[in-house]
């Protein structure tokens, strides 16, 4: 009872927001940024027994040899903080279904919300670092944080690929001024 309470009002704060409606439009480097949809992942990460999820589209591969990839993360973020105190964390490549999934993680935090228990989200455990990964996915890159990069509010993540599958060929989703869509024709 109290899980549906709490969903349903996560689900009226989370309706998609339109710039226009909300605020001032963006900076002008963050609309060429997003000239094109930005691909959402969700991160997962453990420390210490606590488990946390939380979407990303500010991520990158960053070398093929050794095989490297990067995210950036708010660094006063909860994520950011257990993967500090980790240094692992997995990439999880999300089919296009999962938006509703991706807003409620995207606008709590782990600190004060178990993510797992709101969204249903199923976990499994990642096979080369200590960490959850997302059951169901379209893929996923397990990494070992190599180097940490504070960046100004955000830090670069570049995790070395430890493991990493490819499941399945469905169409990803991506993000653009807080909408998602499957594919990049359906933005303004
Ligand atoms: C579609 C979408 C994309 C996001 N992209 C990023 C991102 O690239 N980097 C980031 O730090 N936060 C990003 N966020 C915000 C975080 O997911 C959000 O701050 C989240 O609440 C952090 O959770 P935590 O406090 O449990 O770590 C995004 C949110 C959404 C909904």
């Amino acid at each position: 009872m109290l899980k549906k309470r709490l969903l349903d009002r996560l689900k009226t704060r989370l309706r998609p927001r339109r710039p226009a409606q909300h605020g001032p439009p963006p900076p002008e480097f963050i609309r060429v940024a997003y000239c094109t949809p930005r691909q959402v992942v969700l991160i997962t990460a453990r420390h210490n027994g606590a488990e946390n999820v939380w979407p990303i589209d500010w991520h990158v591969p960053l070398s093929m040899e050794p095989k490297l990839y990067g995210i950036a993360v708010n660094r006063a973020s909860y994520g950011a903080e257990l993967i500090r105190a980790s240094n692992a964390f997995v990439v999880n490549f999300v089919p296009a279904t999962w938006e509703e999934a991706i807003f409620l993680c995207g606008r709590t935090s782990g600190r004060a919300v178990d993510k797992f228990a709101v969204t249903g989200l199923v976990r499994e455990e990642a096979e080369s670092v200590d960490s959850p990964r997302l059951a169901n996915t379209l893929g996923f890159l397990e990494c070992q944080v190599e180097q940490v990069v504070e960046t100004g509010d955000h830090t670069l993540i570049i995790g070395r690929i430890t493991h990493e599958a490819y499941r399945a060929g469905a169409p990803a989703l991506h993000h653009l001024y807080g909408e998602l869509a499957t594919v990049a024709g359906t933005f303004r």
